[in-house]
């Protein structure tokens, strides 16, 4: 981890006057981003996206993931203006997805898109991403991100970047580029490492950051929690006895997620949760390093992913156990 920083009174960007404790990360591009958000992308935190998000805002949590697909980009907003925060007190991530049944987008309505964005979020989000490489037709992504390059340069995006994008994605719109992706917002968790290291690769050459979601799944979505459960639970055990808080193997995971540079976008619906988030958003490194040595190791032993969709077409996958 190279660019991690927690903000401090003496910043003057406007991210820094957020909430003086929660650590950034730095991108390419100058800016910087909290390293938690919560999305609004999944389960009762979509259903109930305005007053969820309303929770995750006082709870200290000051990073919304949204999407097109969500449908939450006006909610998005709307929670924004009935909490104590200002818009540049919040940052808002929200991507460009395909239509209704993943019709891919007309490279020629896209701009028309991104303004229907920004139009519902009332304000340019402080990041832009890509939400897969399919939403524009095949053999566009280097037009699609030349339009996001244009409307960068022209004051009407600011940060822009991609999400679920294979190591082929990330070399085409490279070649060229007039601006990096900043991120690329990932399936990431210690059992998604050895097959997304080929991306990883390509990201640390380029100080590509990445930003991981689907954080939780070794706990919420693997059979059994396979053999990284009994690790988390005796460092989850130790923390809460060091802190005298109950910690979680949630927190561990997205403490491990946070030491190694990546930015953690999760969710929850319910408002004890959400609650915690926002007390985790602040939380000192309390994982030592030979645990989260072991965290990463152990990890490698599996492969397993919730979302696999094209991350498993044309990405070879490793040879590990899945189950
Ligand atoms: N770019 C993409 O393609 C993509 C794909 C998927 C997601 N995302 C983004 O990432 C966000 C998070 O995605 P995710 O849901 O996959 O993240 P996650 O962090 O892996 O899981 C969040 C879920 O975990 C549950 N949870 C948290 N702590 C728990 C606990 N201690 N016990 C039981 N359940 C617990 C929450 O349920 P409760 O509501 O009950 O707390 C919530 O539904 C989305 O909302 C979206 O913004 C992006």
């Amino acid at each position: 981890m190279t660019n991690f920083q927690t903000t401090s009174p003496s910043d003057s960007d406007p991210i820094d006057s957020l909430n003086m404790t929660v650590p950034s990360f730095d991108l390419l591009d100058g800016t910087k981003i909290p390293w938690i958000a919560w999305g609004n992308g999944t389960g009762q935190a979509q259903k109930q996206a305005l007053r969820c998000g309303e929770l995750a805002l006082a709870s200290g949590i000051h990073h919304i993931d949204t999407a097109q697909l969500y449908k939450t980009e006006r909610e998005t907003i709307e929670a924004i203006k009935k909490s104590d925060l200002n818009r540049d007190q919040v940052y808002i991530t929200s991507k460009l997805s395909a239509g209704d049944n993943d019709d891919p987008v007309p490279i020629s309505e896209v701009v028309q898109s991104v303004k229907e964005s920004i139009e519902r979020l009332g304000t340019i989000p402080d990041l832009f991403l890509v939400h897969n490489p399919f939403v524009v037709p095949p053999g566009q992504l280097k037009a699609l991100w030349k339009i996001l390059e244009d409307l960068k340069a022209a004051g009407e995006l600011k940060s822009i970047g991609v999400s679920n994008f294979r190591p082929q994605d990330l070399e085409e719109i490279l070649d060229g580029a007039r601006y990096k992706p900043v991120v690329n917002q990932l399936e990431y968790h210690p059992y998604t490492l050895v097959h997304l290291q080929p991306v990883l690769d390509i990201q640390a050459k380029h100080g590509i950051v990445t930003e991981s979601y689907g954080s939780l799944t070794p706990i919420l979505r693997y059979p059994t929690g396979g053999p990284l459960k009994p690790v988390l639970e005796r460092i989850a055990a130790r923390i809460s006895k060091a802190t005298g808080k109950n910690l979680d193997t949630t927190v561990v995971l997205l403490l491990w997620i946070r030491v190694q540079g990546v930015v953690a976008v999760t969710a929850s619906g319910n408002p004890d949760r959400i609650k915690s988030l926002g007390e985790i958003a602040t939380l000192p490194d309390l994982l030592e390093r030979n645990e989260i040595e072991e965290l990463t190791n152990v990890g490698k032993t599996v492969h397993f992913r919730f979302y696999t969709e094209h991350m498993e077409k044309d990405f070879p996958l490793p040879n590990l156990p899945n189950e």
